[in-house]
């Protein structure tokens, strides 16, 4: 049987398509091993969101030349965003690349391992492939079922913020439809899930493309009422997209957690209007009452870019001063990287200094882990709910519906079960304590 692994860097999207593609190759016949070195075939799920991914990715594919060299019989596959539209390039370049498929395209995959002279062997096929084919085009797959489970619900983005490569690579706005995503649900809380996180790289814009133009808190709506399933998430917002409408579906569905990821990449104007965001910090910062106002519990996740063409140390302080204003749980900040074929690559200068981007990095980092620290603080002596997701180090972990990292130590069998744990310890990063029931 031949043993296959899937590497995967980048967001969650990426995470989800990975777990999709480990489905169709279980029910293709082969066999998932847990690390690289050990497959026959090698799947690259990648990331080209910034230089350093893509270079962890170019590192990658040199190691796997290396190892195809010895191991002729060894094959690889790449999809994710390194995958643009001109593959013969990719091709020149990769020639040790069996397969470059673009992200979503599982029906490449399929026909691929469906090709004359594959070499699955016919009877280790849990189901025919013409049926997996089927499957793909329905968005289904037979994957295991996990606690918590991604459900990509909107595909590509048309916001063309001047800094991202994301539109280029996952082209325009495409909505799956409600009730394919509904039926998807129902499956996966038959099959033990009690957790999903809805997936777009803007999620408010969910549906609009779709006959009647549900959105994303009809799709709540629907989804609240699926037995079995205990908790609902949903990442990407757009501060500019952001509708009244979901922020009340929030505040009144029980089954939708109280955290939201909403980026807020600048906390100055004149670089806000630089990177296309569409929204002024005024105007961010009158959302986050809103939010707070009408949901209290809510947990605040956010992004920074420092070190954006032209940022002056006046302007970087303005994002800094806002971190420490918002008081974000988390914060995801990231230096300046220049994408090809975006907006600000062409017409801007990266002209911050790498020593600075990191300089302003440590100081955005430093700041928000004093204050993640607080946060994490006042949970001290609390009981939280935790939906388990597996052991790390002799202790189970799992996240609170804020989206805390919970670790305590039991002997009972918790994965998959809602536990209440009382919080003894907390850091920035995490909280510890013992479970009550
Ligand atoms: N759709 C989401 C996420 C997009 S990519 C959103 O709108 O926020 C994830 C994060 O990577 C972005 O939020 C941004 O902070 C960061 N990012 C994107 N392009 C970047 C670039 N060229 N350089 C540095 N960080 C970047
Ligand atoms: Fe990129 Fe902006 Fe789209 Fe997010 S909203 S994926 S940052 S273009
Ligand atoms: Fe990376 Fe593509 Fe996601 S560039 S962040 S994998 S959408």
């Amino acid at each position: 049987m031949r043993r296959y692994f899937v590497w995967t860097v980048g967001c969650q999207m990426n995470k989800a398509e990975s777990q999709r593609i480990a489905g169709y190759l279980d029910s293709a016949g082969y066999q998932g091993v847990n690390s690289l070195s050990d497959a026959d075939l090698v799947v690259l799920n990648t990331c080209v969101v910034r230089q350093s991914a893509e270079d962890k990715v170019l590192g990658t594919l040199g190691l796997l030349k290396g190892m195809k060299d010895k191991h002729s019989g060894l094959q690889i596959l790449v999809t994710g965003c390194l995958v643009n539209s001109d593959s013969e390039e990719l091709e020149r370049r990769f020639p040790h690349v069996d397969l470059l498929f673009k992200p979503g395209a599982y029906s490449d995959l399929i026909a691929w391992c469906e090709r004359p002279g594959a070499s699955v062997e016919q009877e280790s096929l849990s189901y025919p492939l013409a049926a997996l084919r089927a499957s793909a085009e329905r968005n289904n797959t037979s994957r295991p079922a996990s606690p918590c489970a991604f459900v990509p619900i909107i595909q590509g983005c048309d916001n063309f913020c001047s800094y991202c490569i994301v539109p280029y690579r996952r082209g325009r706005e495409v909505s799956r439809p409600l009730e394919e995503i509904v039926c998807e649900v129902n499956e996966l809380a038959r099959r033990g899930t009690r957790e999903v996180i809805l997936l777009g790289q803007n999620v408010d814009s969910y549906g609009h493309d779709l006959p009647g133009h549900p959105d994303l808190a009809d799709l709540l709506n629907k989804l609240g009422s699926i037995d079995g399933i205990n908790r609902i998430r949903f990442l990407t917002n757009h501060p500019k997209d952001i509708s009244p409408k979901l922020i009340d579906a929030v505040a009144s569905l029980d089954k939708v957690c109280e955290h939201l990821e909403l980026p807020v990449q600048a906390g100055d104007n004149d670089i806000l209007r630089a990177m296309r965001r569409g929204y002024s910090v005024e105007q961010y910062r009158e959302l986050v009452r809103i939010i707070r106002r009408r949901i209290s519990q809510i947990s605040l996740s956010t992004d920074i870019i420092v070190g954006f063409p032209g940022e002056t140390e006046e302007q970087f302080e303005h994002s800094l001063a806002l971190v420490t204003e918002m008081r974000f749980d988390v914060v995801h900040a990231a230096a300046y990287s220049p994408r090809p074929g975006t907006v600000a690559s062409r017409e801007y200068h990266n002209d911050v200094p790498s020593e600075v981007k990191k300089k302003r990095l440590n100081k955005i980092e430093e700041r928000q882990a004093v204050i993640a620290g607080q946060i994490n603080a006042q949970l001290q002596g609390r009981e939280v709910e935790v939906l388990v997701e597996g052991r790390k180090k002799g202790k189970w972990f799992g996240r609170s519906r804020g989206n805390k990292l919970v670790f305590f130590e039991d002997a009972g069998d918790w994965l998959g079960r809602l536990a209440r744990v009382h919080i003894g310890r907390t850091s920035p990063w995490s909280l510890v304590g013992e479970v009550t029931k």
